[in-house]
């Protein structure tokens, strides 16, 4: 397939860019390079590469972008509550109204797919926490950033009647080393931390949440256009694996034991965190057959191996944070 990737410069992005050239697809990147191009320069010698850069806001790009394409991977956005909480019009804007669009124009142009990256924010905090909540649970987001996804999900779940086939894809929280660099993410953050301070203040350690590799949602990304379409149309999939669900005390007990220097932590009590969930992530594998190939002890590995060998000039680099 001639398949577009919105955010293709981005940390998910451009592995989800490498992942569909290496199963034989023609990828073409769109990105308005907020976090600069670097990503994209590994993917430039690869034949079934191109890219496009624009703004999803603009009705202009959006119609050059959606030109030929058979498939459309929506993940540009303005990513993460503090990044939504700075600029709320920007957020909405470019998070809800341009998806919107998005989704028209890809639509008018003859695209078949749909596949959009929301994120298991969506269910907030748990009603109860000794049962994982799976994809038919009350969403509860707490946050800009989440109300963005859930509003997006809603309209593309009323669209399935349509000749362009709409998936959600609900991504646990990501980590692993990408080639645009986040260490503004939980695991990623703690471990690079930990790794060059070798001390960590954590507030709220006993709150849940699901992680997988950023490599695994690429390969999800794949699994899910590759799959016939009655297993995927109108669906919505959690992405991730419910072994894979922590607390910020079982990170942190990972992370200091693959670490060989003793390490500090200032635990600060809070009682109320209003995103605390462990999440359910049977259907992805029973009717997908999508299994992760990274545990998030294989991540912390991957990421102190990096950091002590001196792959990141500066990994407290604004460009690696949204
Ligand atoms: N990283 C996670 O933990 C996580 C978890 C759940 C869901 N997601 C979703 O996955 C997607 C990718 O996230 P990421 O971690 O790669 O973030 P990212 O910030 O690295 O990537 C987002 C990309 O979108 C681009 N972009 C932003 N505004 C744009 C606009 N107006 N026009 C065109 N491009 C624009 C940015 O330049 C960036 O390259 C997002 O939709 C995010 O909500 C991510």
């Amino acid at each position: 397939m001639r398949v577009l990737v919105t955010g293709g410069a981005g940390y998910v992005g451009s592995l989800v860019c490498r992942e569909l050239i290496h199963s034989n697809h023609e990828v073409r990147a769109f990105d308005s390079l907020l976090h600069g191009g670097d990503a994209l320069t590994g993917l430039y010698p690869e034949d079934r590469f191109s890219f496009l850069a624009g703004d999803i806001r603009s009705a202009d790009d959006l119609n050059r972008a959606v030109k030929g394409i058979d498939a459309v991977v929506h993940l540009a956005a303005i990513v993460g509550d503090p990044a939504c909480a700075r600029d709320k019009s920007l957020s909405l804007d470019v998070n809800h109204t341009a998806a919107l669009h998005l989704f028209d124009a890809a639509k008018n142009a003859g695209s078949r797919r749909f596949v959009f990256a929301s994120t298991c924010s969506n269910y907030g905090r748990m009603t109860d926490p000794e049962h994982p909540v799976d994809e038919q649970a009350e969403l509860r987001p707490v946050s800009l950033y989440a109300e963005t996804k859930v509003a997006v999900e809603q309209f593309l779940l009323h669209q399935s009647h349509n000749s362009i086939e709409p998936t959600v894809l609900r991504f646990a929280t990501v980590y692993g080393i990408s080639p645009r660099m986040r260490f503004d993410l939980t695991v990623n953050e703690f471990t690079r931390d930990l790794f060059v301070h070798q001390k960590l203040t954590v507030f709220g350690e006993q709150f849940w949440r699901p992680y997988v590799h950023v490599r695994d949602v690429a390969r999800a990304v794949r699994i899910v256009l590759d799959a016939p379409s009655d297993l995927v149309r109108g669906q919505v999939f959690n992405v991730g694996d419910t072994r894979e669900n922590y607390t910020k005390a079982m990170l942190i007990d990972k992370i200091q034991r693959a670490l060989p220097n003793e390490t500090r932590i200032d635990r600060v009590h809070r009682t109320e965190d209003p995103r605390d969930y462990r999440v359910d992530f049977t259907r992805i594998k029973r009717e997908l057959n999508f299994e992760i190939t990274r545990t998030v002890d294989d991540g912390i590995r991957e990421l102190i191996d990096a950091l002590s060998q001196g792959v990141f000039t500066d990994p407290f680099a604004d460009k690696h944070r949204n």
